[in-house]
């Protein structure tokens, strides 16, 4: 008898409650945030750019709001002690997204956060991502971090996650389900009640 194996598939959900932080899906209204951040000097020299054209910004958004194959948040403060909320709404404080499916491994990037974001912002949000990941059924992780981004690699190999290629000027990694699960562990104390989240979209 042959049993067929349904693969995991990202989705989409209009939020994700962390500990401190809400990954909450990104749209249209968000465009000239993700902008600014695409375009910060401190922030953008190690990720791909993108249009210097903000309305090509409020597109991508739009194609995205189609696009059933990733999940794109932008990170907000649940409440951030320190720092006033920003007029109309809560503290933007960056981004990422989940995207390229294979098989049982999900990849992420499109992580940003801006620079005065606190300490605990990347590593929450790494914790969210990998939690989420696995209520959708996956099970590893792939990703690539350009060379010379020294302090995100050390980020994700701290995480577990191994260099199994290098191609133009791009470092690939994976993380297994083992080092998944030992980080979400390791890491509890950052994310001590797991994750809330909005049902999913599709
Ligand atoms: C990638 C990015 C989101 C990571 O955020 P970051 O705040 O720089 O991440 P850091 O590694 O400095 O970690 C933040 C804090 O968490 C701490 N931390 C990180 N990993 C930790 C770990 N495993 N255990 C405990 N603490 C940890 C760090 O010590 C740091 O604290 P400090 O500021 O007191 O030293 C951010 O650097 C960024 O926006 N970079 C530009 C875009 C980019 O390159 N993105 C990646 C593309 S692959």
């Amino acid at each position: 008898m042959s049993q067929e194996l349904s693969m995991p598939a990202i989705k989409k959900t209009a939020w994700i409650d962390g500990h401190r932080l809400r990954l909450r899906q990104a749209d249209v209204e968000d465009a000239s945030f993700i902008f600014n951040l695409r375009q910060h000097p401190l922030r953008n020299q190690h990720m791909s750019a993108t249009s210097p054209r903000p309305e090509d910004q409020i597109q991508w958004l739009e194609r995205y709001a189609l696009d059933n194959s990733q999940a794109y948040f932008v990170i907000e403060a649940k409440e951030n002690p320190g720092h006033p909320p920003r007029a109309g709404g809560s503290q933007l404080l960056g981004t990422v997204r989940l995207y390229d499916a294979r098989a049982l491994s999900f990849c992420w990037g499109s992580w940003m956060l801006l620079p005065d974001a606190p300490p605990f912002t990347a590593i929450e949000s790494a914790l969210i991502v990998y939690r989420y990941a696995l209520e959708l059924g996956f099970r590893s992780a792939h990703f690539e971090v350009q060379q010379g981004n020294l302090a995100v690699c050390r980020f994700h190999e701290n995480f577990g996650a191994v260099r199994v290629g290098e191609d133009a000027g791009q470092i690939q990694y994976t993380l297994d389900h083992e080092r998944i699960l030992e980080s979400l562990h390791r890491y509890r104390r950052f994310l001590p009640a797991g994750i809330k989240r909005a049902p999913f979209i599709h």
